[in-house]
């Protein structure tokens, strides 16, 4: 099936095989196809059928309150071809890097604990090496439940078979539900990846601040690993803010403690507890990592005041966390846009 995708900067053709939805179809064969979540969310994928027979595959994607569905309008991460198409996307559509390419991928789930009453880890052996950079994240399927979910790598490797998420229990959710009421080691996933651009790029040569709510730490461990095992943190300096309720929301504090240790001062990691006060400034079981009260965009804008220089900002967690967070590096650190890069996952 031929999809000519009409855009700001031209025309591009492309075959579609049925297999997936648009964005996914014109993603892997390398066009540059606008979206954030890829999931059904944010809106951003929209686009205009000019010609051919387009069906969605989930018609209540709270995306589709940015389309107007009058003129033909979809989203293209839901949208699925049945023949030759014509395709409007008010965006400029360059090509992809080769190396950046997302790719079908299957895995078996392993290794799954519990970090939290709400908070689960669970790692996914590929059947091939997947490449991708720290930040970048996967979208997940598994029989028991229709549609992807998004889900960021919390490691890195240039290369690697083997991915680590975390997933925080969302009530109600049907992943997350599946994953904290099913024993699923050993269960088969299919993935796409790796997506996203809120991307750590050592070659900017950039101090970095990370500000993350909950599973939004995910990201931001993987950053942290990558700066920390390649000597970035010799010449440059990392400062993350994680923010949970309270103490025993914590999770991944050995981890975090481990990354500062090996960054000899130049990273700084701070929780910040928005539901109670911390017992003493350090973590009891790792003084390495800070403790602070409030809201974790808060708490970053306090303890950064001043020393943003030469900085590139990562934000991730529940959409009301990042807006605050943005906020706060765009009015108070004045980081041009190009260094402020976020995902919400809502
Ligand atoms: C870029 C990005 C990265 C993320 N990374 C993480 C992470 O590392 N850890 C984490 O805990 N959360 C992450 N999230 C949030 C995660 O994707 C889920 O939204 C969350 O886990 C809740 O999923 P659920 O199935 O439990 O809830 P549900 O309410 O069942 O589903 C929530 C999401 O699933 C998709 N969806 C739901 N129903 C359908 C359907 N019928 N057809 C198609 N799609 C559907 C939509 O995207 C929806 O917003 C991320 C989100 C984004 C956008
Ligand atoms: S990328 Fe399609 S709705 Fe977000």
């Amino acid at each position: 099936m031929k999809v000519t995708i009409q855009s700001k900067t031209g025309i591009a053709e492309f075959e579609a095989d049925g297999s997936s939805n648009l964005l996914y179809e014109g993603l892997k064969r390398g066009l540059g196809l606008p979206y954030e979540c890829a999931t059904g969310t944010c809106g951003t994928c929209r686009a205009r059928v000019m010609d051919g027979n387009v069906s969605l595959a989930w018609d209540d994607a709270p995306g589709l309150a940015y389309v107007k569905r009058a003129k033909n309008e979809v989203l293209l991460c839901q949208a699925h071809v049945h023949g030759d198409c014509v395709v409007r996307v008010p965006a400029k559509v360059e090509p992809l890097p080769e190396a950046a390419l997302p790719a079908d991928f299957t895995g078996r789930i392993d290794a799954v604990r519990r970090l939290t009453h709400d908070v689960i880890h669970f790692e996914v052996q590929l059947d091939r090496a997947m490449s991708f950079a720290a930040g970048q994240f996967a979208a997940l399927s598994c029989e028991d439940v229709t549609g992807a979910r998004a889900y960021s790598m919390v490691n890195h490797a240039n290369s690697t078979d083997r991915l680590a998420f975390v997933v925080k229990r969302k009530l109600g959710g049907k992943f997350s539900d599946w994953l904290f009421e099913t024993d699923v080691n050993g269960r088969t996933l299919k993935l796409l990846g790796p997506l996203g651009r809120a991307t750590f790029r050592p070659e900017e040569g950039k101090n970095f601040v990370c500000i993350a709510g909950g599973s939004g730490v995910a990201g931001m461990m993987a950053i942290a690993q990558h700066a920390t095992r390649n000597g970035y943190l010799d010449t440059h300096t990392g400062h993350i803010f994680f923010g949970v309720r309270t103490m025993e929301d914590c999770f991944y504090t050995a981890e975090f403690a481990d990354q500062v240790k090996k960054a000899k001062g130049n990273l700084e990691v701070t929780i910040a507890l928005s539901n109670e006060e911390p017992p003493q400034p350090t973590h009891p079981d790792h003084p390495e990592i800070n403790l602070a009260s409030g809201f974790v965009h808060e708490v970053a804008a306090r303890q950064m005041a001043g020393r943003y220089d030469n900085m590139v900002g990562f934000v991730a967690g529940p959409p009301p966390m990042v807006d605050g967070a943005l906020r706060m590096l765009i009015m108070e650190a004045r980081l041009p846009a190009e260094f402020i890069r976020y995902d919400k996952f809502g």
